[in-house]
């Protein structure tokens, strides 16, 4: 009945309306002449969609220009950015990761819907499912790291989080899984640039968590910038159609990231805009994002419509078939009629402060911040804060009271001022007779190179971290003194909101400006330091190792994220993340990852540099708790299978200590031969536990035959091979407790 209601639209449009219903533009507050240009073309029914309005009297408004003044009323889908919430705000997509624990990212996506919703918001620009490798790249913070396993999980779980049963379930949003495919892997982490990948790369690294997101059930994909062998993502028929729609039997409709239709023309890969966005329907796009207006280095943005605009013409002058224009027409209206919009297009403007203000939001923000955190380093076990212990607490860094730092990238609408920073948490929870103090020391430096988004930024009202004016010298001083004077120094150090995210790549993982030199005059007044690291990506540590007798990332950990770390290190929540990726000693050991391939010389792979070891400073996977966890008696269903068969394998996880604790259980696998040379381990099952005081767990993994299947360039296709393979099971990528199996073609 939907394709029919769709259909009838069809047959009611001109051929302006159709290319305008697969257009959508950008909705800058305060861009008078771009949004006069926007509104026109609405109300002349000539857009589909809009993005980046987040107030529920602005979706309004502009719905009631779509629904009341054009010509056949269709409702506008309104698409937003809501990567780790909308008001509330959740640990930056990484530190989500570290959590390992899908249900309760799914928890926190439906939640983030929900305030997405209630404003006016359909859709949704997430979940990021890049894989990324180098950390070098800003936006490996948006993503769930290095692992395709851990990664489609993720997906999967924020798919289920942001859509609900299905698309059109209330309080729920379409997702729109990104970047399809390839991005994380740009040259030199440096962000669009070129990405070389081999078709098995793409297939058994990069494609999986898109795989399980489709398979999730989301009902949009979003296109790469970056191309792969010279073909821009989206125009890439191959990969949208043969594989998207053919392979992953994806149903919904594909958006190209913003202005990558008129890009195709800048990466020399279309004459002009027509052709551009022929060759990028034709390939299997269905909308286009366009912001409305060009940029021109030294004026003012010029109001532009975009090159699906001139769609209608290249039809007329049969450059292109109506049917195709229609295909993708049909696909955006569906999904509009899915959601109800016509039924419903606008918002309760009422009911959305309610929402926006949920206590129980907040609430769930603290939880996913203390479950993502992960803890590096605890000597002498300092961490937990003996409260009877501590009189008086240093704060120390630029980061322990910075609120934008504290929310990290990707925020347009949060409360800004009711964000917890580590500072505040800190008082907050002190308790009785504790003391807790604060110098920033040193201040944050800003961008040496201007980023090109840095006007918009402003446009759009993103937080950016408050500039620090003072003595730099006597501010140095002053918090070596406190530290001094303290009975532990906690120095919350990392990098600002905007050196992670999109076009924020770094060239070093270095902690940015004095924190060092600040970290390590601390540490010789003989004051015991705990170190809060803030940040989307792993930094070197190899200096702040001898200054820390604790290390615990937070990530950018959210609205709550003060309150979570504060109960973390009085031990009034225990740590339990694990790292989503490799943690580089240097960052001339990028791209580090524990999925290699061994090659020749593999007893020595640690040796492969002149001037560090070549393993990773911390290992995939890795995380401690406050307490002791021991894995014991691995034991398989089989000695051998068949190649369809499933394996169960069963391990007992042991809390030894006094104290609870919070571990992810986590299974490797490895093939010894095949058609392939295949990774000397790769992630297939973990499970999140909570075990207290000497309880002991029997946890059992299924290993199904699509573990072992894999994409083989001898045959062009997923095979599965005859081969004996490898188990470990344990608390990271260097898990030691092993068995054995076979798998036989036929199995007597
Ligand atoms: O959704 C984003 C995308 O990830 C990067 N370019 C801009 C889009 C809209 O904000």
């Amino acid at each position: 009945a939907l394709v029919q209601r769709a259909n009838d639209l069809l047959a009611a449009m001109t051929l302006e309306e159709k290319a305008g219903q697969i257009s959508q533009y950008f909705y800058f507050r305060g861009l008078t002449a771009q949004n006069e240009l926007v509104e026109a073309q609405v109300r002349a029914g000539q857009v589909g969609s809009l993005l980046f309005v987040a107030d529920p009297r602005e979706t309004n408004r502009l719905q009631r220009i779509a629904v009341e003044e054009s010509r056949l009323g269709i409702p506008l889908l309104f698409g937003f950015d809501v990567i780790h919430g909308l008001r509330t705000i959740f640990p930056v997509p990484l530190g989500m990761a570290a959590s390992w624990d899908p249900q309760l990212y799914e928890r926190v996506q439906a939640i983030a819907a929900r305030e997405a919703r209630a404003v006016g918001i359909h859709w949704t620009f997430a979940p990021m499912v890049d894989i990324a490798r180098d950390p070098r790249w800003g936006r490996i913070v948006e993503g769930a790291g290095e692992d395709p396993y851990l990664g489609a999980q993720m997906a999967a779980a924020q798919v289920r989080g942001f859509q609900g049963e299905a698309i059109g379930a209330p309080e729920h949003v379409v997702a729109g899984p990104k970047h399809y495919v390839g991005y994380g892997a740009a040259l030199g982490g440096r962000d669009y640039d070129e990405v070389n990948i081999s078709e098995s790369e793409l297939r058994n690294v990069y494609l999986p968590p898109f795989a399980a997101a489709v398979a999730a059930g989301a009902g949009n994909v979003m296109t790469s910038y970056v191309g792969i062998d010279g073909v821009p993502g989206a125009a890439d028929r191959y990969l949208l159609t043969d594989v998207l729609r053919g392979e992953l039997g994806f149903k919904g409709f594909v958006v190209s990231d913003a202005a990558a239709v008129m890009d195709l023309v800048t990466h020399g890969f279309a004459r002009d805009a027509q052709d551009a966005a022929v060759r990028a329907l034709r390939a299997g796009l269905d909308m286009e994002m366009w912001l409305g207006m060009r940029f021109v280095p030294g004026t003012n943005p010029i109001p532009t419509v975009g090159a699906f605009s001139t769609l209608a013409e290249a039809v007329r002058s049969g450059v292109i078939e109506e049917s195709l224009l229609d295909e993708a027409v049909r696909r955006v209206l569906l999904v509009k009629l899915r959601l109800g919009l016509f039924e419903q297009p606008y918002v309760n403007e009422g009911a959305a402060g309610a929402i926006l203000n949920d206590p129980a939001h907040r609430e769930m923000a603290r939880i996913a911040a203390e479950r993502a955190a992960v803890l590096l380093r605890n000597e002498g076990n300092i961490l937990p804060l003996d409260r009877s212990a501590v009189r008086q607490v240093a704060v120390i860094g630029p980061l322990a009271d910075d609120r934008a730092a504290t929310l990290g990238p990707w925020v347009f609408a949060p409360d800004l001022n009711a964000t917890v920073t580590v500072l505040e948490g800190l008082r907050r929870t002190a308790g009785e007779g504790v003391r807790v103090e604060y110098a920033p020391g040193v201040p944050m430096p800003t961008r040496a190179i201007p980023s090109p988004f840095a006007s918009l930024s402003q446009a759009l009202g993103m937080p950016a971290s408050s500039e620090t004016s003072f003595d730099e010298e006597a501010e140095f001083a002053r918090a070596v003194a406190l530290a001094r004077a303290s009975d532990v120094a906690v120095l919350v150090l990392g990098e600002a909101a905007d050196m992670n995210g999109e076009a924020a790549s770094r060239s070093t993982l270095d902690l940015p400006g004095r924190q060092l030199e600040l970290l390590e005059a601390v540490a010789a007044t003989g004051t015991p330091v705990v170190v809060v690291l803030l940040s989307g990506r792993p930094l070197d540590l190899r200096r702040v190792l001898p200054c820390s007798a604790a290390i615990l990332v937070a990530w950018h950990p959210g609205s709550e994220g003060g309150n979570a770390v504060a109960r973390l290190l009085w031990g009034d929540a225990t740590p339990g993340g694990k790292l989503p990726f490799s943690w580089p000693r240097s960052v001339g050991q990028v791209p580090i990852i524990y999925s290699r391939l061994n090659s020749h010389q593999p007893a020595t792979s640690h040796q492969r540099y002149w001037e560090e070891e070549s393993t990773p400073l911390y290992p995939f996977g890795f995380g401690l708790t406050y307490g002791q966890v021991e894995y014991r008696n691995l034991t398989l269903s089989a000695t051998q299978i068949g190649l369809e068969d499933t394996i169960e394998a069963t391990v007992e996880v042991h809390n030894t200590s006094a104290r609870e604790v919070e571990e992810v259980a986590q299974l490797y696998l490895h093939q010894r031969y095949g058609r392939a040379a295949r990774p000397v381990r790769e992630l297939k099952g973990f499970e999140r536990v909570t075990l207290k005081p000497g309880e002991r767990r029997t946890l059992r993994f299924a290993i199904p035959p699509s573990a072992r299947r894999y994409w083989s360039k001898a045959d062009s296709a997923y095979v599965l091979d005859e081969s004996d393979f490898d188990v470990w099971v344990g608390g990271d990528s260097t898990a030691a407790l092993h068995a054995e199996f076979s798998v036989r073609s036929s199995t007597v």
